[in-house]
């Protein structure tokens, strides 16, 4: 298939690209570039061995789009561009309803013009706010607690309307849980511009002393050392996920919703202690009062997506933790000017990427 991936040289949008390659896909990738570097489409082709079609243009420009969809006969869309800071979507929600909502609502009619109607949409475990019980199943009332969770919700049910309204659109959602860990190789990880939100390149920045102590935002949860649970998921799981969501998008049934996530629920500490000791670093921690809005406990329900999509997490914790101070170790300032492995004739399996990558 010819697939566009938007928001494609991001963090989960680079990792698919290189296995919808290794699938055999052809890839084209459209990317304002607000939230990565250009630097990431020769990774993406280094690993893959194959090239891939760039396109910098915001999926809020209708006739870019139009333009890009004359070019390239496109079956499928994989839809990841959007901006992703819970906090930022709670003070500036015009931006996470412009990129996210418009964007996609831009996005479809674009598609829909050109005879596009097969897609897998990237959503969160956020649609489900802070106040259900997990396992979060599929099934659960969606009750988002922050304009980046709405504007989510409000691209799924609409998404769900199409698929019912007009049968002839297959639309795949997935909701992410938290994805961590980069590609094996130690090309590939995540490279926000400015300061990260997530967990786990705060731990890598601190564990590289470019920050003095990763804050733990509460140790008084109802959880066995007090700290919060969440369900960290290998950013290659995730992105093996798309290829097999693709070929769901192919069928006939509308409107599918599938969590992925590893189904097991795992706290800061647990994770900064398992960081600690399988890369033999120090993580110094402070203790900081909860963050408004936290859930104690999220993690996923995944037999629909095992059940489905014969899809299953399979790297542990600890390869997310190795792989992400890898690529944090090669990479400390993300996609900068560092030259590529000189392959010199040999193959990508020849520069000693972890067995667990292929
Ligand atoms: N990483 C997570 O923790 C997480 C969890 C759940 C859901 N998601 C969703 O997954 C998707 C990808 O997330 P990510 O972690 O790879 O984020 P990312 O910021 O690394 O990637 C998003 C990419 O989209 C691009 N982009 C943003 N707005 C755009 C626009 N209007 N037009 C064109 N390109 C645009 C950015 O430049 C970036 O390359 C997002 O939709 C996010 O909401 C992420």
């Amino acid at each position: 298939m010819k697939v566009l991936v938007t928001g494609g040289a991001g963090y989960i949008g680079s990792h698919t690209c290189v296995e919808l390659l290794n699938a055999g896909h052809e890839v084209v990738v459209v990317d304002n570039l607000c939230n990565s570097s250009p630097g990431v489409v020769e990774r993406i082709e280094f690993l893959s061995g194959r090239q891939l079609s760039f396109h910098p243009a915001d999926v809020r420009d209708l006739s870019a789009l139009d333009q890009l969809l004359n070019l390239h006969a496109i079956d499928a869309i994989i839809h990841f561009a959007g901006v992703k800071a819970v906090a930022e979507s709670v003070v500036n929600p015009a931006k996470y309803y412009s990129n996210n909502v418009r964007g996609s609502l831009t996005l479809f009619e674009a598609a829909a013009r050109h005879g596009i109607r097969r897609l897998v949409f990237s959503s969160s475990a956020t649609v489900y706010g802070n106040n259900q019980d997990s396992p979060l199943r599929e099934h659960l009332p969606r009750q988002p607690d922050n304009a980046y969770g709405r504007g989510k919700c409000m691209v799924e049910e609409y998404l769900t309307d199409l698929s019912r309204a007009d049968p002839s659109w297959h639309a795949v959602i997935l909701r992410y849980f938290n994805p961590v860990g980069a590609h094996p190789s130690g090309l590939m990880g995540e490279a926000p511009l400015g300061a990260p939100n997530n967990l786990m390149p705060i731990v890598c920045q601190v564990a590289d002393g470019q920050r003095p102590e990763l804050a733990i935002f509460g140790d008084d949860y109802p959880t066995a050392d007090g700290t919060a649970i969440r369900d960290y998921i290998h950013v290659l799981d995730l992105a093996r996920g798309h290829v097999d969501a693709l070929q769901a998008a192919l069928g006939n049934e509308p409107g599918l919703i599938f969590n992925l996530g590893t189904g097991q629920g795992t706290s800061v500490r647990e994770l900064v202690a398992t960081f600690e000791q399988v890369n033999g670093v120090s993580v110094p921690c402070r203790i900081a009062g909860r963050r408004v809005g936290d859930a104690a406990v999220s993690y996923a329900e995944v037999t629909l997506a095992h059940e489905r999509l014969s899809w299953r997490a399979s790297l542990s914790l600890e390869d997310m933790c190795r792989d992400a101070w890898r690529w944090q170790q090669q990479n400390p300032q993300g996609y900068s000017r560092k030259p590529l492995p000189d392959l010199q004739g040999h193959g990508i399996a020849d520069i000693g990427i972890p067995a667990h990558s292929t």
